[in-house]
């Protein structure tokens, strides 16, 4: 199997021969002006030099030596000498992605696609039909891992069932998983062709290339500042009234059950401009609820010099008391609360989310922001982990939970009526069963509205794996599982059921997955709910244009039904987001002769 060596590692080695062999002869040159040269050795040395000035530098060396295309940068066209540009276009071949993990891949295979798309290559939803396959991974789990293992299983029996009609079928292993385990992709699975971590991206064209002469590719290079600022991500689902955008890409916290800092790398936040760019060509085509993507979004910071807002630069975060970072905190810049503002303010009929914060930076002055603007929804992803100190302090979560407790009571003192939810892992090295009742007794107490749980699965690498022990069972921590689920569904129904009667805005999103007569959208505090797709009524005739509803729609809808996972609801009349909010301030009673005739 040829192997193309893995950027970094390849450009150190090869690096490092050609200038030792440079650097020799700046020696040689050096010791004999102390002996005293002739002239003639002189006007030697001044040729050698000038040679040295104007002549080839390293890259030109790389020119003529077809080995060494494996390190150069792609990320300027002219500066990939040894492939035509040409070369790099895909001429319509097809690709087909396959998206696995958390929201911030499926924002990375937008950033694939747009790369792709400039190269000429086209996108197909039909597996069979695709020249190139990308998985997009993920690796915080082991069974998320075992799914892609499953994945390329099967995968060879499509490649060779499909290798008379597309005999160049290429495999790509891009993302967490690629970046967790870089060669070893390709030693496990021989039928991977390349293996792309999340800040090579820019490379894929090229290692496609590369990959049709019959060699392994790979990149998976991390970057202190790659934030694929200057692309603008194509949507996969172009119909979609609803985008991601990231904002940020790594994370330095170092929990210490957690890969994310190893596959992802070091913390970075994107420009505001590129960010605020992004926001008004996705409102310019009609989207109109957008989440803002990180693993760490609350501790943005847009260090950028262009930032000539004066007013806006911060002092350095001041983190809550009883919050705690493993990192320096970050000085000056925009934050995160400055971002979303400006944000906010650029359509106020444009729903703003977020995710993923952190509970540690959550000061005053963001929930202040939230409040203020009736675009920005209120509900909170509060990610706990754990309901117990000494659990939390084993995790480097960087508060306790007497800590935690607090700051919920803040948030919901400055945004009553926000909805709180979060991610819990049970079984976590060490947990003790006083220690995981804590966990369920903070679930009953906060009374969120959603979460993710999980059981703890350890990752190589991480600090959980050199100092402790993966000691709870498989089947505790299934049972600690299941008794999360049960706490969590019993509190949900209620807390879902308590909306019955209530008048809610919802943006239509689509058909509903069961029935193509129902509607499905989200309520501002991200819940589904469901509706019947009524021929609506207008109230005001602004809005006559359609009378079926679309997605895209803002509408009022009685909540009428519940259960711990959905709404269901009449709806009323179509309006908009800053109408609705300016009858709710007011408290205008909505009286049912508004409802549509056919309700
Ligand atoms: N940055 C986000 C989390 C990203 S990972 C945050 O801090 O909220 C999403 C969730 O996966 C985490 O919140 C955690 O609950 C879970 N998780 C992470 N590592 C895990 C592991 N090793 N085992 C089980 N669950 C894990
Ligand atoms: Fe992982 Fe913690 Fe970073 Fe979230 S904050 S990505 S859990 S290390
Ligand atoms: Fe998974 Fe990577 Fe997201 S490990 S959860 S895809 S950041």
């Amino acid at each position: 199997m040829a192997l193309s060596i893995s950027r970094c590692n390849f450009k150190k080695k090869l690096t490092r021969s050609i200038y030792c062999s440079l650097f020799q002869k700046n020696v040689q040159s050096d010791t004999s002006t102390q002996n005293k040269q002739e002239p003639a050795v002189d006007s030697i040395k001044t040729t050698f030099r000038k040679k040295l000035m104007n002549g080839p530098n390293l890259r030109n060396f790389f020119k003529s030596e077809s080995l060494a295309v494996d390190w150069i940068d792609v990320r300027k066209e002219n500066e990939v000498p040894y492939i035509e540009p040409k070369s790099l276009l895909g001429n319509g071949r097809k690709v087909y992605f396959e998206v696995y993990g958390c929201q911030m891949n499926v924002n990375d295979t937008e950033v694939i696609w747009s790369i792709l798309e400039n190269y000429d290559y086209e996108q197909t939803k039909e597996i069979n039909d695709a020249d190139v396959i990308f998985l997009v991974t993920c690796a915080i789990r082991e069974s998320a891992e075992e799914k892609i293992w499953n994945k390329l299983k099967s995968l060879k029996g499509l490649r060779k069932k499909r290798s008379k009609d597309k005999p160049h079928l290429k495999i790509g292993v891009v993302g967490c998983m690629a970046e967790r385990l870089k060669e070893k992709v390709l030693e496990q699975d021989q039928s991977v062709d390349l293996v792309v971590g999340p800040d090579a991206y820019r490379d894929i064209p090229k290692l496609l290339v590369l990959s049709e002469t019959g060699q392994k590719c790979i990149n998976v290079m991390l970057s202190y500042d790659e934030t694929y600022a200057d692309i603008m991500p194509v949507r996969l689902n172009q119909d979609s009234v609803t985008a991601y955008i990231s904002i940020m890409r790594g994370c330095d916290n170092m929990c210490t059950y957690c890969i994310v800092p190893w596959t992802r790398g070091k913390e970075r936040s994107r420009p505001v401009s590129s960010i605020l760019k992004e926001v008004e060509n996705l409102v310019s085509k009609g989207v109109k609820e957008i989440t803002l993507l990180g693993q760490n979004v609350n501790s943005y910071r847009d260090l950028s010099e262009n930032n000539s807002d004066t007013s806006l630069v911060s002092q350095p975060t001041s983190l809550s008391k009883g919050f705690t970072t493993v990192y320096k905190p970050k000085l000056g810049g925009l934050r995160f609360y400055h971002l979303l503002e400006k944000v906010a303010n650029i359509d106020p009929e444009v729903r703003i989310r977020f995710t993923s914060p952190h509970p540690k930076d959550f000061p005053d002055e963001c929930l202040h922001v939230i409040q203020s603007y009736p675009n920005i929804c209120k509900s909170l992803h509060l990610p706990a982990q754990s309901g117990n100190s000494a659990v939390l302090e084993r995790m480097r979560r960087g508060y306790t939970r007497e800590a935690y407790l607090e700051l919920v009571e803040n948030v919901r003192k400055i945004l009553p009526s926000v909805a709180l939810t979060s991610d819990f892992i049970c079984g976590f090295c060490g947990e003790t069963e006083e220690e995981f009742k804590d966990t369920l007794s903070l679930i009953e107490e906060v009374k969120f509205s959603m979460a993710y749980l999980f059981m703890y699965s350890m990752r190589e690498k991480t600090t959980a794996h050199r100092r402790f022990k993966d000691d709870v069972s498989h089947h505790i921590k299934h049972k600690r599982l299941e008794q999360m689920i049960a706490m969590f569904r019993y509190h949900v129904e209620k807390r879902n059921r308590a909306q019955i009667g209530q008048i809610q805005l919802v943006l239509i999103e689509g058909f509903s997955k069961r029935s193509k007569s129902n509607l499905v959208g989200r309520n501002d505090q991200n819940l589904n709910v469901v509706i019947p797709g009524l021929d609506l009524v207008p109230t005001k005739c602004e809005y006559n244009d359609c009378r079926l509803l679309k997605p895209g729609d803002y509408v009022a809808v009685h909540i009428n039904d519940a259960n711990s996972q959905i709404l269901k609801g009449i709806p009323l009349y179509r309006t908009k987001l800053t109408d609705f909010s300016n009858s709710q301030v007011h408290g205008e009673v909505l009286r049912l002769r508004e409802l549509p005739l056919n309700s």
